[in-house]
């Protein structure tokens, strides 16, 4: 699985974009930034696992999907997201169609309950000393289909397991958030007292770590330390430290 081979020359890579040393410099990117904090994972290498070893049949790209999505959806269906159990879900089995893409706020680029949730939570972090860094929200489909065309080079040939592809993120519904902190980001983003935060309570404001590791089978995605996605209520479930996914929540899917 990915998280194996990045290390000494991923973070020499990653100190020409924006300094790889946890404690260095970082600035918030845009909206349509790509993510950029990816170095080595100090933590156990899980086996890789293929796509097609996924639970249910995994398309070979979004045009293939149409014909063939598990949960039955064609033509104009797709222009929304699954939804199931009142969750969205987005992912491998899942996609959307280009025409997806909805209103995001302007500070955090979120659907407008994920967009306060997420300003409730930053500031209640700030209050106990964890400097949460906001770095992506929302990404278009195009964006998605630029990133996954011309992924950031330190991911290696593992960047289809850190890029969806276009119509498979759910950075394209407004419900994902890429954070970070100046102590550290990306695979060192565990170290961080903001990360431990984000662990501990993300769940009382709606959000839940949405790649565990440990999890790629199910989800389809290596483990994002830094990839949060909001649920809603639905979080109460999850509680804090949770490697529970999406996937496993709505029943396999
Ligand atoms: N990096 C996450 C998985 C995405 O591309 O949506
Ligand atoms: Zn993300």
């Amino acid at each position: 699985m990915p998280n194996h081979r990045l290390g000494a020359v991923g973070c020499a890579l990653l100190l020409a974009v924006a300094g790889c040393a946890p404690g260095g410099p970082l600035l918030a990117g845009s909206p349509a930034a790509t993510p950029r904090a990816t170095v080595a994972s100090a933590s156990p290498t899980p086996a890789r696992v293929a796509p097609t070893d996924l639970p249910v049949s995994v398309p070979a790209s979004p045009g293939a999907t149409l014909d063939v999505l598990p949960d039955g959806r064609t033509g104009t269906a797709l222009d929304q997201p699954f939804t199931y159990r009142g969750l969205v879900l987005i992912n491998r089995n899942h996609p959307v169609s280009q025409a997806y893409a909805p209103e995001v706020g302007e500070d955090y680029r979120l659907v407008p309950e994920a967009e306060r949730a997420f300003g409730r939570m930053l500031a209640a972090a700030k209050a106990d000393g964890a400097d949460i860094i906001w770095r992506v929200g929302y990404r278009s489909y195009e964006n998605q289909a630029e990133l996954a065309a011309t992924p950031p080079t330190h991911y290696g040939d593992d960047a289809e397991w850190y890029v969806a592809r276009p119509g498979q993120s759910e950075h394209q519904a407004g419900l994902a958030v890429d954070v970070a902190s100046k102590a550290g980001y990306g695979t060192r983003f565990p170290e961080t007292k903001e990360f431990a935060w984000l662990r501990a309570h993300a769940h009382e404001y709606g959000f839940i770590l949405r790649y565990p590791e440990g999890k790629s089978a199910l989800t389809g995605l290596n483990y994002e330390p830094w990839h949060y996605r909001y649920v809603g209520a639905a979080a109460a479930a999850f509680g804090p430290n949770a490697t529970l996914t999406v996937e496993e929540y709505l029943g396999g899917r």
